[in-house]
């Protein structure tokens, strides 16, 4: 969920680095994309330290990596098979029990309504945890450069996803009116998941229950268009339709 991505070109997709807890782990990159995280460079630990919990995210780990390559350029012909991608990887991580999921090696975002930071990092493919405050908004925004799968990890959170309906102005038009479409909404309780596609399902807010909520969106960064943030007017231009007035506005948590 969080918003990422400033990036033209995608990098490779596997170009010879492991991702595997013996093998070398690069982060250069995946932190320079995420704007909550610009001020983390250079090579962190693996992920937080999770005692007996260890090998079974590590086992998740190696399987999102052969998933990557599988579907996302390193094994195929053509183009990234995104749904195919997300909905095994969102399998692979409804087996895998929320407690063994790293916390943040750090945070590299916090105010008084969400903190964030990375929990794992594989080069094009990370783990960023936001522990959500109770009752608060986590802006809707779009993902023009990645795919994401997310999951709850503690409390329970409420999630709707949209879709353009329309022509959106240019993302520095925070004037202009455009129709979004919600495509998708439900509730996010520890080790259920949501997801979305460059194609589908793009933008995404969470909204935290009375207890607060604790996400970890597994992102797979392809590069694209910068993120956007926007605003959706309270009530639907049309309700059958589900569409909302939305337009771009400040990124800002
Ligand atoms: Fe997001």
């Amino acid at each position: 969920m969080q918003p990422l991505a400033n990036r033209t070109t995608s990098p490779p997709i596997d170009d010879g680095i492991r991702y595997g807890r013996r093998h070398v782990l690069r982060v250069a990159g995946a932190f320079g994309a995420l704007p909550f995280l610009h001020t983390l460079s250079g090579r962190g630990p693996e992920h937080g330290s999770l005692g007996a919990q260890s090998d079974a995210f590590d086992a998740f780990a190696d399987a999102w990596r052969d998933l990557h390559v599988d579907y996302m350029g390193g094994g195929i012909e053509g183009e990234p098979m995104e749904d195919a991608y997300l909905y095994r990887l969102a399998a692979e991580a409804r087996g895998l029990a929320p407690t063994a999921v790293p916390p943040m090696m750090r945070k590299a975002f916090e105010n008084e309504r969400l903190s964030t930071g990375p929990a794992w990092v594989g080069g094009a493919i990370f783990a960023v945890v936001v522990e959500m405050a109770p009752d608060s908004v986590l802006t809707p925004h779009d993902h023009p450069g990645h795919v994401v799968v997310t999951m709850g990890l503690r409390g329970t959170a409420s999630y709707a996803h949209y879709e353009l309906a329309d022509e959106p102005p240019p993302k520095d038009d925070r004037a202009s009116p455009f129709l979004v479409r919600e495509t998708r909404t439900g509730i996010l309780a520890p080790g259920c998941t949501t997801h979305l596609s460059r194609t589908r399902d793009n933008m995404h807010t969470f909204r935290a229950g009375p207890e607060g909520a604790t996400l970890v969106d597994f992102t797979t960064e392809i590069g694209g268009p910068k993120f956007s943030m926007l605003t959706l007017d309270a009530e639907p231009e049309d309700a059958f339709e589900g569409l909302y007035v939305a337009r771009w506005s400040e990124v800002k948590f």
